[in-house]
Formats: structure tokens, sequence, C-alpha cells
């Protein structure tokens, strides 16, 4: 399929701690990056995925389109957290009048807010036709169908949304950071079988998203991440945020070195449980699978040590995600070392970036 160039979208990640944007051009030759951005955002102007500071946020944006002098105004970009229920789920439609129906009154149980509160968006993974091997007589002639349920709070989407406009951008797609991450890695790497588990662990979000034979089959956001660390250091050394984030990347030395430490280590060990707990969660439900690597991505996965010690303490080998990885780079625009560094970081934002107008 060729894409017009009119229905590429800019991938714009709103992360709590900075944005990530990203273009990449789709041509007959093959998928170029075209741009690569970063910028940082002041403590507190996003909280738990709600923005707390519209105006700084656009201008931020505003900024770092300004800088790379993109032209396109339509971007995709994703949400996260806890204003979001991704749930897996099986609706036979003999049962309701037609599919939407169906998967709006299955959907309202899984739910914990008002239905008329949030959007509902859904993907059907598999039919239980006729013709679908392995099923029960019974079940053939009905139309049963699995689909990945998402639902999200509508003010949240409206925050966003009105976020952009003050940007003077438009918000084509609104994704899911844990399927833009999927979907960077699948272009990335291709199509794995078998099960893996994709973590990204940033600033105040722990995603992470399993996948068995290319679907997701479990995704859980929990609030942790490198903020926790900044803030620790903030309280323990006295010291506001931005110099707590500067000790924290070894920019600045503190005396008591231990003390670093410990706040490093009592975190990471809260998230590799976290990640440890959700695991287990997988295995009890799909007791025959065995998951074979973890892909981490996200600024905190740079943490040393971290990869190691979740390697040895879930006994399953892991490797960071460079979402770069098949794109074409021109060596003359691009620092590779630089993009090299900033990939784990990039990762949602490549995956909204391959996002265009139309596609589902
Ligand atoms: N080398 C490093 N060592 C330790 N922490 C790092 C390093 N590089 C980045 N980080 C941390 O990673 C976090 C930023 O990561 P990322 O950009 O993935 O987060 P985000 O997308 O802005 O936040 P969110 O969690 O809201 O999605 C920050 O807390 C930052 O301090
Ligand atoms: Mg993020």
């Amino acid at each position: 399929m060729v894409i017009s160039k009119k229905n590429q979208l800019v991938g714009v990640d709103v992360g709590s701690n900075s944005i990530k944007l990203v273009e990449i051009e789709d041509t007959k030759k093959g998928r170029f990056l075209k741009n690569f951005g970063i910028i940082g955002l002041p403590h507190n102007a996003i909280v738990e995925g709600s923005i707390k500071e519209p105006e700084i946020v656009a201008s931020a944006i505003s900024t770092l389109i300004k800088n790379l002098k993109i032209n396109n105004k339509n971007i995709s970009t994703s949400i996260s957290g806890f204003s979001v229920i991704v749930k897996t789920i099986t609706v036979n439609t003999k049962e309701s009048p037609d599919l939407d129906t169906g998967i709006k009154e299955e959907a309202e149980q899984y739910i914990p807010f008002d239905i008329d509160d949030v959007n509902l968006d859904y993907e059907i993974i598999k039919r239980h036709g006729e013709k679908a091997e392995g099923e029960e007589k019974e079940a053939s002639g009905d139309y049963i169908v699995d689909a990945i349920l998402v639902a999200a709070k509508k003010d949240m989407i409206d925050e966003y949304v009105d976020m952009f406009h003050l940007a003077r951008l438009n918000p084509m797609i609104m994704d899911l950071d844990a399927f833009a991450v999927q979907n960077a890695f699948e272009m990335s790497e291709g199509n794995i079988q078998g099960s893996y588990a994709l973590i990204n662990i940033g600033a105040e979000e722990l995603g992470i998203n399993a996948i068995k034979d290319g679907i997701s089959i479990f995704t859980r956001d929990s609030s942790f991440g490198g903020k926790h660390i900044t803030e620790d250091i903030m309280s323990a050394f006295n010291v506001p945020y931005e110099e707590a984030e500067k000790i924290k990347l070894g920019g600045k030395k503190v005396d008591d070195t231990k003390k670093l430490q410990e706040i490093f280590s009592s975190n990471i060990s809260i998230w590799v449980d976290e990640i440890k707990k959700a695991i287990d969660f997988i295995l009890s439900t799909y007791p025959d699978e065995k998951i074979e690597r973890l892909y981490v991505c996200g600024g905190s996965c740079r943490i040393p040590g971290l990869i190691k010690y979740l390697e040895s303490e879930t006994e399953i080998p892991v490797s960071e995600i460079n979402p770069f990885k098949n794109l074409n780079i021109n060596e003359k625009l691009f620092d590779l070392e630089y993009l090299k560094y900033m990939a784990p970081q990039a990762a949602v934002a490549v995956g909204l970036a391959l996002r265009s107008i139309g596609d589902k």
C-alpha cells in the first residue's frame, strides 16, 4: 500500500518527564527517519498522565516543532495509565443485535467508570466461526469474537486534544503507549512467534504488555518510574527537582553515595517486584506459556544494573528495544551515537509515527 504524504502523521509522545517527537517518511525505498527530537518538561507539568500545565506543555511541543522545522500539523499521540482500561473480551454476537452493542454490553462490567464517561474502542483479534479449527461443535455458526477492548476516560482525552489545539496541532490518532511500543517493536524485530513482554519504564509509568504470537494478551500500567527516584533524592539530599535529576543521571556528585545507592536499589526492587507479579499473573492465566524474553524501553531502563537485576530476578533474558533499528537513517543528518543512546526512550514516539490516517 502506498501511503500518500497527506496521510502521514508526526508521532508525539507526551511523557511526564519529556516530550519525544518522531517523523518517519514512508517511501518506495523504505522507511526513513526524518526527524527526532526530545524536550524536557518541568516537574509536575504532567502528573499521573493528567496535564496540569497545558500552556507549558503546548509551548514545549511548539518549540520542538519549530526547531525541527516540521510543517505537518497532523499528529498521532498516546495516553496511558489509570484512566485507560485494556481488556480482552469474548462476545457472542448472536445474543445482541449487533457487534457494537454486544461489545458495549460486555464492556460495562470491566469498566470502573460510568460508561458514558469513556470512549470505547475495540479491535477484533479472533473470530470463532464455522471454519475455526478446534472449535466445539456448538460454537460453529455462532459468531463469537475475541476483541481487545480499550476504554479511555473522555475528560482525559479532551485534556490532550485541548492541549494539542493550544499548540495549533491536529491530533488525528489517540493510541496507547503500550500499543505504540508494540508497533515500534514489531517494525524493528519483525513478527516473533511465542510469548514475550514489552516493558516501558518511564518517569511515572511502568507499562507491561505481554504478547503471544503477535497479539497482546495482557497489559498493565502501574505508577512507578524514575520520578520516584528523583523525588527521593530531593527529600534525602534536600535539593530542588532539577538538581535531583542531575544527581540521578551522574552529572552532579554527592558525598553520601551509599544513601544514593540505597534510593536506587529500593526503587528498582519495587519495580522488579511489580514486573514479577505481572509475569506470575500471566503464567497463571496461560499455564502452558513460557515468556521467552523481556524487552525494555523508557528512559529509566538505562539505570545501571537494572537489566542485569531484572534478568537475575525473573530468570528471563532481557534486551533493550531499539526502535530505530529498521529505519533508514541518513548519517549526515543524524548523530548515530546519540540516536543509539536515545533509542529506548524513543519507542513510543516511533510507534506513533508509524501510524497513518485511516489505518487500524
Ligand atoms: N541514564 C539514565 N539513568 C537513570 N535514569 C534515567 C536515565 N536516562 C533517563 N532516565 C530517567 O528516565 C525518565 C524519563 O524516561 P521517559 O522519557 O521514558 O519518561 P516519560 O515518557 O517522559 O514519562 P512517563 O513515565 O510519564 O511516560 C526520567 O525519570 C529520567 O530521569
Ligand atoms: Mg513515557
